[in-house]
């Protein structure tokens, strides 16, 4: 019998470097989708961000540009052609896509009893069909790439299945993990890994936008959670890095629940 060969690890931490690959980032003006367009231009990757938000975008990218290659396009996820021009625009910029992170995301507000079909069918034509549209859009990149990942934005409510009032919000959520989970099977051969990126709450404007008393609701979201303080748009940035990254590279159709061990999956 041969002598068994013990594997080691010593360079395990060179695969956490982004500096050859090129990320799209939606969502990328405001909130976690910022955190994670600096992260990654952090982590020397060339950054595409496509945002609803033109001004936004426009103010950021003399700090941004400072930092890397990024090239910013207003566009509206809702919009085939535009999505599918900019995605082509950014490949021919910054030399193809390796990443891919659905971020972008609308919260509409109100009881289920409450919520129309035009009202939920808007929020899955931004939380959802949008998560497609970039998906087809790059998925010719994402393949010649032969590393490619993609990493939608689930949500810890639809683990809870509250808080209250964000019922249609949650059912987009439920429908980004099934996309997610089926696009792992359909890509694994392709060398692409789907994982979706579930927060806890965080504290951006979207989450400012819908409680009074904020101090109360700090309180709360920390009462609930493992981890006695409030989640930092770093800790989102930071899964976000390992997915994009070859250390994730055996990891697909995941949910990873970056909420301060709140929910146990
Ligand atoms: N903040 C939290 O506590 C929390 C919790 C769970 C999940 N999430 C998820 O994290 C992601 C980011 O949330 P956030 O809190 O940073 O929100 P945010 O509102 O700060 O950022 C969302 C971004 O998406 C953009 N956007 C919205 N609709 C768009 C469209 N049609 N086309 C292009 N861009 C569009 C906005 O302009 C904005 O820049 C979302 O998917 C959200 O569901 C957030």
């Amino acid at each position: 019998m041969t002598d068994f060969i013990e594997p080691v690890a010593y360079d395990a931490v060179q695969r956490f470097d982004l500096r050859d690959r090129v990320a799209l980032v939606t969502g990328g003006a405001h909130g976690l989708g910022l955190a994670i367009v600096t992260a990654f231009l952090g982590a020397g990757a060339k950054v595409g961000v496509l945002d609803l938000d033109g001004e936004a975008l426009e103010a950021r990218m003399p700090e941004m540009a400072a930092r890397g290659k990024v090239v910013a396009r207003a566009v509206d996820t809702r919009d085939d052609d535009a999505v599918r021009a900019a995605i082509d625009d950014i490949a021919r910029e910054l030399g193809g896509i390796d990443i891919l992170v659905n971020d972008a995301a609308t919260f509409p507000s109100a009881p289920l009893a409450e919520t129309d079909s035009k009202t939920l069918t808007a929020a899955l034509d931004v939380n959802v069909v949008g998560y497609l549209r970039t998906v087809t859009a790059a998925l010719p990149y994402l393949r010649a790439s032969g590393r490619g990942r993609i990493i939608n934005f689930g949500s810890v409510t639809f683990f809870l299945g509250h808080p209250d009032g964000l019922g249609a919000y949650i059912a987009t959520k439920g429908a980004v993990t099934g996309l997610t989970r089926a696009l792992a099977r359909e890509v694994g051969v392709d060398g692409i890994t789907a994982n979706i990126l579930a927060p806890g709450a965080f504290p951006t404007r979207a989450e400012y936008g819908l409680y009074e008393d904020q101090a109360a609701f700090d309180r709360q979201v920390i009462e609930v959670q493992s981890v006695k303080r409030r989640g930092d748009v770093s800790d989102i940035a930071s899964a976000a890095l390992f997915l994009a990254s070859d250390a994730a590279s055996f990891i697909t159709g995941q949910t990873l629940l970056v909420d301060g061990g709140w929910t146990f999956n």
